[in-house]
């Protein structure tokens, strides 16, 4: 898909996309999709919890022509959302989605992730996927089942991006990667930011914790679940920390102090 979409979707359409989609997310998202066009590697995307496409439609436009992009949500079937993250409409994807891009390679599966297997999940894409996301059901259980799922339909160098895995409202998500994790795995953690957490083939997660390095010169590295991750943070700066680092603001306050300890010094 054309870059101006994707840049144009970054400045103004994400924001009238109703979801969650927190700063660094996408840049972080796209940098880690640049390194795998680099290397060649072509497969679909997926979402596991689509809602109304805010990150969805990022995944699509950075699609190729050939590229399967594999959207799953409960959507009308929200009497088996049992812990209530939100509820799926799959009218207002379809409209999101015709506005920000195109539906051309959109593939829906409408009904409970619970259900699908690796290979379902194969056959929707026709083949391995090199990104999927997850941010269906919060329970420990459904995340354990996504990851499950998603683990067997990753292309080698394909990478997995988990929400809510630290956000407090959302303990299930932590418990079920435990849960997950509890057994010997292909995948291991690589980062960590922006409520989002990044999984892919042991062999490529120096390559891609690198690329989330050189994102955010203030990351750090952490260990979770064993591997080395790194964790970024985009949040913007506070604006005491911010104006103390702008030379213009430093020297405006000098004037400023200067200006009143001159007059206070005359009028006293
Ligand atoms: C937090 S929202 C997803 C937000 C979305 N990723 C975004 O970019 O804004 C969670 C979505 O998961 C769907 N969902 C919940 N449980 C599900 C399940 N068991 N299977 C499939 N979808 C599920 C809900 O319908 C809802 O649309």
């Amino acid at each position: 898909m054309s870059r101006s979409r994707l840049n144009a979707y970054l400045k103004h359409g994400q924001f009238l996309v109703k979801g969650w989609l927190l700063p660094g997310a996408p840049e972080a998202i796209i940098r880690l999709s640049d390194e795998q066009r680099s290397a060649n590697l072509q497969g679909g995307v997926a979402e596991i919890g689509v809602y109304h496409g805010k990150l969805f439609i990022l995944l699509y436009l950075l699609g190729s022509e050939n590229e399967p992009a594999v959207a799953i949500d409960l959507f009308s079937q929200q009497e088996l959302n049992i812990d209530n993250s939100g509820a799926g409409d799959l009218e207002r994807l379809k409209r999101n989605l015709f506005r920000h891009a195109d539906t051309s390679r959109l593939l829906i599966h409408e009904g409970d992730s619970t259900q699908l297997t690796s290979k379902d999940l194969l056959r929707f894409s026709r083949g391995p996927l090199r990104m999927i996301s997850i941010d269906g059901g919060h329970t420990a259980d459904i995340t354990a089942h996504d990851l499950a799922t998603s683990e067997g339909a990753l292309i080698e160098g394909g990478i997995i991006v988990l929400d809510d895995c630290f956000n407090e409202m959302w303990p299930g998500v932590v418990d079920g990667v435990h849960k997950y994790f509890s057994q010997q795995r292909t995948i291991v953690p690589f980062g960590i930011g922006a409520n989002k957490t990044f999984f892919c083939h042991g062999p490529f997660a120096r390559q891609y914790a690198d690329v989330l390095r050189k994102l955010d010169p203030r990351s750090i590295e952490q260990e979770f679940l064993g591997a080395q991750v790194v964790y970024f943070n985009f949040a913007p700066w506070s604006f005491s920390g911010w104006y103390k680092k702008v030379d213009a603001w430093r020297s405006l306050r000098r004037v400023y102090h200067d200006t009143l300890s001159h007059l206070y010094r005359y009028s006293s």
